[in-house]
């Protein structure tokens, strides 16, 4: 079905299964050739990078470990930002090749805030990868390593990704009509 309907909104299918297999697979093999000889640690952010970091982590051929952590945000002591504190974040990071595996970076403030973080821990590298991007919406400067596709700034669903809990189950990505 090219159509679907979920909560109140209508998606039609974007990109198909096959395109982001294919895209996946390419990805994984740039980072089998960038970190030959490293056993780099990857951080899955949950909840919607699980399909992207399943399939992306089937195409390793390097050794490498995977971790998933979940992000919470809220507002700090300081009324001017918000804090975000990291759940299950438990491997030791220090002298580390790192990668962190997002599911899309819409205005980039959960990684722009979560990635200092991951620096105090004094990682010996730090990368992104980040299956979808909306440019247009990046509003936080951040530097993407490895990207899936960069996509219009409309509302996406699939593989992963959610509107108000529903649509990860599906193996397409769908954008908003
Ligand atoms: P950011 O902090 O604005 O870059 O966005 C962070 C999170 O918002 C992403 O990791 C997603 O979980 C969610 N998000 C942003 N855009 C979309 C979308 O189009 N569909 C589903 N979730 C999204
Ligand atoms: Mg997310």
């Amino acid at each position: 079905m090219s159509t679907i309907k979920v909560h109140d909104k209508v998606f039609t299918i974007y990109l198909s299964n096959a395109d982001i297999q294919e895209r996946v697979r390419t990805i994984a093999e740039t980072i089998n050739k960038d970190y030959q000889g490293k056993k780099p640690l990857f951080i899955a952010i949950l909840n919607g990078s699980f399909m992207f970091a399943a399939d992306l982590f089937k195409h390793l051929t390097i050794a490498t470990e995977i971790t998933f952590i979940k992000l919470a945000s809220y507002k700090g002591m300081k009324s001017t930002g918000n804090v975000i504190t990291s759940i299950g974040l438990d491997a030791e990071l220090y002298g580390k090749d790192l990668i962190i595996i997002e599911d899309i970076v819409d205005t980039g403030k959960t990684l722009y805030n979560f990635l200092p973080k991951l620096k105090d821990h004094q990682p010996a590298s730090l990368k992104i990868a980040a299956l979808l991007h909306k440019p247009d919406a990046t509003k936080f400067p951040l530097t993407l390593d490895y990207v899936g596709f960069s996509i219009p700034d409309k509302f996406v669903i699939g593989y992963g990704l959610d509107y108000d809990g529903m649509g990860r189950n599906l193996k397409e990505i769908y954008q908003v009509v």
